[in-house]
């Protein structure tokens, strides 16, 4: 049968990656997919090492200018692996207009873009995939989209962020500043070309973003995003979630909850920050690179999902899946495909998304303290006041010669801006000293 040909925008480490694993695995991929699937078009900045890594294929064709694949009659699917905005959503957007089907590993694209990228697919009746998209090599779009289509999704949780992982899972095993570990984990490839979007959770967001609009079947709304990185956690507070029997993890969670004072109303969390995570929870396990999606579905309870979240192959792995499916589905009527965002696009809900004040969690406190009496009653009278029950506590001696010491105090759950508006009590008192230190905590129960 004739081969699907594909134009690859990009020849990166996915790129390669995708290249490799298509050539390695074509028999099976050909005997799966129904049909062989071919790389016939590569546009990259860098020919040079396009053709180290093409060389010898026969029927390829290199360009450095990405329109040319685009506008291609022979070319049926582009893959877009530029990264960022722009130019990659001229690309695709223009390759959708030319009536290509299109797979993308972009996630900042279709967290801020993806609304209008999937209006304009649905109107030319193409497909745009993006298993790759979200965690790498995990297939957790999949599982979001039909493995858990008979769900009523409550809640996801997930470590979506290779980098930041590593780098605390690094920080507590050897005690090295953050600083060293970042640096090792750009050497090691999985930061983004600005780490920053590592270490302040937009990465995350992104990914966030998308699982939440698939899970909920709401548009994505990446601006709702409360965004917290990991750049001002600590060693010692690394330490002490440890003696509390805890590990602390950039989470991203989205959650349908109820609006606090009304029993009907629903609105959706979403959310990046670090999170204190029992030790005991699988997931607080997950160390290093590794990403992990835990998701709970109202019928099948919660569900794991584990696996490398970065790396050539992993990706390509996610690459050449969406390949694949379009592959099988890209002669079946539009209305018979799996919708982009799971659910009918005519059938998207409005379901707000709650502000962080009003979300409910428990909470971590740190603060330093004066080591003299009624210090600790000031403090429990401010949290009483705002009904914020106190689930444990320990205080550190302080050391030697020292006035101050640590006081750490769990919470039960309870609302944000109360929260909020007692840290700020708190601090005001003549007996703390500097910030009070405060850090989410989820049972994942
Ligand atoms: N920079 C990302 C991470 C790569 O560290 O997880 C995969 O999106």
């Amino acid at each position: 049968m004739k081969p699907l040909q594909v134009g690859l925008l990009g020849m990166g480490t996915v790129g390669c990656g995708t290249w490799t694993v298509l050539k390695r695995n074509e028999e099976e991929i050909t005997r799966r997919a129904g049909r062989p699937i071919r790389i016939t078009w590569i546009a990259t900045r860098t020919l040079e090492r396009a053709h180290q890594a093409t060389r010898g294929a026969k029927g390829i064709h290199l360009t450095t200018d990405p329109e040319e694949v685009i506008g291609r009659p022979d070319v049926d699917i582009v893959v877009e692996l530029i990264g960022g905005i722009e130019p990659a959503k001229s690309y695709v957007l223009r390759a959708i207009a030319n009536g290509k089907h299109v797979v993308t590993a972009n996630k900042a694209l279709l967290a801020r873009h993806g609304n209008e990228i999937f209006a304009a697919a649905q109107k030319t009746g193409v497909m745009v995939a993006f298993e790759a998209a979200v965690a790498g090599g995990i297939p957790i779009i999949k599982a979001l989209r039909e493995g858990l289509t008979a769900n009523r999704i409550e809640w996801i949780a997930g470590i979506i962020n290779g980098t930041s992982n590593f780098i605390l899972s690094e920080m507590r095993a050897t005690g090295a500043p953050f600083a060293t570990v970042l640096a090792e984990a750009q050497a090691r490839g999985y930061a983004e070309a600005d780490p920053t979007f590592d270490v302040e959770g937009i990465d995350a967001a992104h990914k966030l973003t998308i699982m939440s609009a698939i899970a909920f079947g709401v548009p994505m709304q990446l601006d709702k995003v409360y965004t917290e990185g990991i750049t001002r956690l600590t060693r010692e507070d690394l330490r002490y979630a440890e003696e509390l029997g805890y590990r602390i993890k950039l989470l991203g969670i989205t959650r349908r909850a109820s609006v606090a004072g009304s029993a009907n109303s629903e609105g959706i969390e979403l959310r990046v920050h670090p999170t204190l995570v029992p030790a005991k929870r699988l997931i607080a396990n997950v160390e290093g690179a590794m990403n992990a999606v835990l998701v709970k579905g109202d019928a099948v309870g919660a569900t794991l999902y584990y696996g490398p979240g970065a790396g050539a192959e992993p990706t390509a792995s996610a690459v050449i899946a969406d390949l694949v499916d379009v592959t099988r589905m890209h002669t079946a009527d539009p209305e018979h495909r799996v919708p982009h965002l799971a659910f009918q696009p005519d059938q998207l809900s409005n379901i707000p998304f709650l502000p962080m004040g009003e979300v409910r969690t428990s909470y971590y406190l740190r603060m330093r303290v004066l080591d003299r009496p009624g210090v600790l009653a000031d403090i429990t009278r401010i949290l009483a006041d705002r009904e914020i029950s106190i689930d444990a506590m320990i205080q550190k001696e302080p050391p030697e010669g020292e006035d101050r010491t640590d006081i750490i105090l769990l919470t039960h759950q309870s609302i944000e801006r109360q929260i909020v508006d007692a840290i700020a009590k708190i601090e005001s008192l003549p007996t703390v000293n500097g910030k009070v230190v405060r850090i989410r905590m989820e049972e994942l129960n």
